[in-house]
């Protein structure tokens, strides 16, 4: 579902960074070969994904949902220097895709894949976060904040793909599993006492919530 008119979509996607060849490669070879390649972040989001790790300059991010790997290499970029990048996905099938772009990226030393089921991974990963990128299971958004909150750093930025849900959320009739919890989500986010948070209507929606100091 589109939220803004198409020109003017179009319009500020002509207005942005123009997308790194390497990240066109990757998103045409989705396109190309891999199942619903449209839960890709995509050249605009991708580079509000970049220009958000780059302004925090994050020494370490989370990536819930790696998918091809096109987000993970987007977040990286903002990476501080001796940073590093834990993504997760279930899927080993999209292994072979995602190692391909992150060996041929600056980033490889820096990203640290974990194959997976995320609820397992979370809390066996040593490590506290400066930003968090939650795009996997919808059903699983609320747990996975509960998982996370321990492992935040003060400041901790979390970012939160499809939360608009297609504009499911506000559809009366809709009654899925996956529209009750995210609504649940974004109830849990505006109304917790550790974060501010926007929720912006950018592509599915994405909300962004700081934590406290
Ligand atoms: C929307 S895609 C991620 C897209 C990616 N972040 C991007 O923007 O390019 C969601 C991913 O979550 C993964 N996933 C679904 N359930 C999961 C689970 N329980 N644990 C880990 N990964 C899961 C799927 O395999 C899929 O690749």
């Amino acid at each position: 579902m589109e939220f803004i008119d198409k020109a003017l979509d179009d319009y500020c996607v002509a207005h942005t960074q123009k997308e790194p060849d390497t990240l066109k490669q990757l998103s045409k070879e989705t396109w190309q070969k891999i199942l619903i390649p449209r839960m890709l972040s995509g050249h605009f989001q991708g580079r509000l994904l970049s220009l958000i790790s780059k302004i925090l300059a994050p020494k370490s991010i989370l990536e819930i949902g790696t998918y091809t790997g096109y987000s993970t290499l987007c977040l990286a970029e903002g990476l501080a220097k001796d940073g590093k990048i834990h993504t997760i996905d279930i899927n080993e099938e999209l292994v072979d895709i995602q190692q391909k772009y992150f060996q041929k990226s600056e980033y490889r030393e820096q990203i640290i894949s974990h194959i997976g089921v995320a609820r397992d991974i979370i809390p066996a990963i040593k490590s506290n976060f400066d930003l968090i990128f939650i795009d996997a299971d919808k059903s699983n958004y609320s747990l996975y904040l509960d998982l996370v909150l321990p492992k935040l750093n003060p400041k901790a930025v979390v970012l939160s793909d499809n939360v608009l849900w297609s504009g499911k959320v506000i559809d009366k009739k809709a009654d899925d599993d996956d529209t009750i919890a995210l609504r649940a989500y974004n109830k849990k986010l505006k109304e917790h006492p550790d974060f501010e948070t926007i929720l912006l209507p950018i592509r599915d929606g994405l909300s962004i919530s700081r934590f406290k100091d």
